[in-house]
């Protein structure tokens, strides 16, 4: 169903930034204390969604580690669900074999878009793989797929804000907002 952005109302806060930044401190202290004595940490952060969460918690890793993005199709203008089609937009362009990749996500649905991702990026021989999405909604699972850090398990709410769009809108707002549609 098509649902022009100026038609959406942000109905309320979620996840306010005081609450957003004291999670992802504790994310970055886990990861840190995780990936102590690992020597190749790569976090992989997914295009467009993960661009604020990445940033934030990229700082609160206390240990060296390198970033690349990866970008798969969206849902498309007016679409609420991720298809099981999942489509590569942009791909990684550095040898992870053997090193240790974190992919960082802004949110997992149904799993379809990290089961495909996953799936990808095996195919590079990487020493292992771990998913930290800052959202988490595991009732909507049609596949399954657990994540290694979550920062905040949400009801069945279509969100926005901190990254997270709704037709590409909302990116900018400092906190997660729950949408009314
Ligand atoms: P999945 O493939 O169904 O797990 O969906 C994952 C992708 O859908 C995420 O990377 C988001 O880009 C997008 N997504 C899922 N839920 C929401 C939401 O509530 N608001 C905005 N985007 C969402
Ligand atoms: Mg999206």
């Amino acid at each position: 169903m098509a649902l022009p952005a100026q038609r959406l109302n942000v109905a309320r806060k979620l996840i306010d930034e005081v609450a957003l930044q004291n999670r992802i401190v504790e994310l970055g202290h886990a990861i840190t204390r995780d990936y102590a004595d690992v020597d190749e940490l790569v976090l992989i952060g997914i295009l467009k969604g993960s661009f604020v969460f990445l940033g934030d918690l990229t700082r609160q890793i206390a240990i060296p580690h390198t970033i690349e993005f990866l970008q798969v199709s969206s849902y498309g203008v007016g679409r609420r669900e991720s298809s099981g089609t999942i489509n590569l937009k942009l791909d990684i362009h550095t040898d992870l074999t053997d090193k240790h990749v974190l992919v960082i996500e802004d949110i997992i649905d149904s799993g379809n878009t990290l089961n495909f991702i996953i799936q990808h990026l095996k195919s590079y021989s990487p020493s292992d793989i771990k998913i930290c999405t800052l959202l988490d909604k595991p009732m909507r699972r049609k596949v399954q797929m657990d994540a290694d850090y979550v920062g905040f398990t949400i009801p069945d709410k279509f969100v926005v804000g901190y990254g997270i769009d709704a037709d590409e809108q909302f990116r900018h707002l400092p906190y997660i907002a729950s949408v009314m549609h």
